[in-house]
């Protein structure tokens, strides 16, 4: 990937979100903003953050590439740590019939859900299945996302899960964005397993795996641990077994039902939990105990009409909480972080600056990468972001419209 030598001069803020781990608790509040400020990037990497004078046009001479920030903020690239981005096929069908008052889980028990979007990743090209990647990946870098992780789950098969995962693998390498890939292969109960899911779970453990690991398709694993899926015994096997093999652990965690999948993801040690929306009290202490992310998706509690995750609870007792999409045909089609922003400020009970540290920071961290990216920081890989407007105060106060206007990818300006 290119790497770029850049200035952003006099900016009117720049929202470094510094740290080089995850935020918990209180410490999500401070943003670290530096007023009045240049950020000096050499070979892709952040060099300095100065409140000096930076004299542009010498730097220009240099062959650097200078941006005037007069009046505007700067913020670290957006991380989303949760996305289901490579799938065939839609479900506008399903999202109407839910609109008029279908239920999520019942579309799924009568053979539609994730089956649906199943069959149309099956019956798609690896050529059609980039080319959607691209445009995907194009809108969310139009939102400001310079990192995003994107799961598997829509094979259910060995051939079609290693597809998605390799297309992925192909998007990072296409794409300047950065793709972190999970392995999700026990998503749903496809039909012939239907009344076995044990006999599924072996056929992943066994058989899809070992091709994942062997060849480095996946840095993470995950499943859906949920009433009438996965349950938290075969979630458990299945997650101890990636484990074994060395990938990092993810979950589904009690999305529409607590079964205690906080609880799991604690004991297993997971970088995070996801969903929580019927997290228990106990399931969020252990996963505090244990420095478990809990991600938060709140487009898809939206999307779902179910109530939200308890996200003030979990800051105020002391949790390194994240925010992501969720991005997915089904429970939530949408890759908007205005919309995110929106109901994480206005129905979550989320400071804006909690809100920040949530997709940027924490959801480094929750990608295991905290220490590489998600804040603006000497060291740091120059995922920047920079907005129309002189405070990052504007983010949720323009509500649903995109503030950024520049992107910048490892100190290479990506849009304009
Ligand atoms: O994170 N909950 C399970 N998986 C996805 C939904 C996938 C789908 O409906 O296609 C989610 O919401
Ligand atoms: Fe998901």
């Amino acid at each position: 990937m290119k790497k770029g030598n850049l200035v952003i001069l006099n900016a009117q803020e720049v929202v470094t979100c510094s740290g080089f781990k995850g935020k918990s608790g209180s410490e999500m509040q401070n943003l670290g903003v530096v007023t009045h400020a240049s950020v000096i990037v050499e070979d892709g990497i952040i060099t300095k953050i100065t409140k000096d004078p930076v004299d542009g046009s010498a730097f220009e001479k240099k062959g650097f590439k200078v941006i005037d920030a007069s009046g505007k903020c700067v913020l670290p690239g957006f991380v989303d740590s949760h996305t289901h981005l490579i799938f065939g096929g839609y479900r506008e069908d399903e999202y109407n019939n839910r609109l008029n008052g279908m239920d999520y889980m019942e579309i799924m028990n009568r053979g539609g859900g994730i089956i649906n979007s199943v069959r149309g990743t099956q019956e798609s090209s690896k050529e059609t299945l980039l080319e959607v990647g691209i445009k995907r990946l194009n809108s969310m870098a139009g939102f400001g996302v310079t990192t995003v992780e994107g799961k598997s789950g829509y094979g259910l098969d060995l051939e079609t899960e290693v597809k998605q995962l390799e297309v992925m693998k192909e998007l990072n390498k296409m794409h300047s964005l950065d793709i972190v890939t999970t392995f999700l292969g026990p998503h749903a109960r496809p039909i012939a397993y239907k009344d076995n899911p044990d006999a599924f779970i072996d056929f992943m453990i066994e058989d899809v795996l070992p091709v994942v690991d062997e060849n480095g398709l996946a840095e993470f694993a995950d499943i859906f641990c949920e009433k009438n899926v996965f349950s938290i015994e075969q979630s458990k096997r299945f997650l101890l077994e990636a484990k074994k093999r060395g990938f990092k652990l993810k979950i589904h965690a009690d999305e529409i039902v607590q079964l205690g999948g906080a609880e799991l993801a604690a004991e297993l040690g997971a970088y995070s939990a996801d969903h929580l929306l019927q997290a228990s009290d106990a399931g969020i202490d252990a996963m505090r105990a244990a420095g478990v992310v809990a991600t938060l998706l709140p487009c898809t509690a939206f999307s779902l009409k179910e109530p939200y995750a308890r996200a003030r609870f979990m800051i105020d007792q002391g949790l390194v909480v994240a925010l992501a999409t969720d991005f997915n045909p089904g429970s939530c089609f949408t890759e908007s972080i205005p919309l995110l922003i929106a109901l994480a400020t206005n129905q979550m009970g989320m400071t804006i600056e909690e809100t920040i540290t949530a997709l940027t920071i924490n959801g480094a961290a929750a990608l295991d990468r905290a220490d590489q990216i998600g804040s603006i920081d000497v060291g740091k890989k120059a995922d920047l972001t920079v907005h129309e407007f002189p405070s990052y105060k504007f983010l949720p106060y323009h509500i649903g419209v995109s503030t950024v206007e520049k992107v910048i990818k490892n100190g290479v300006l990506i849009l304009d």
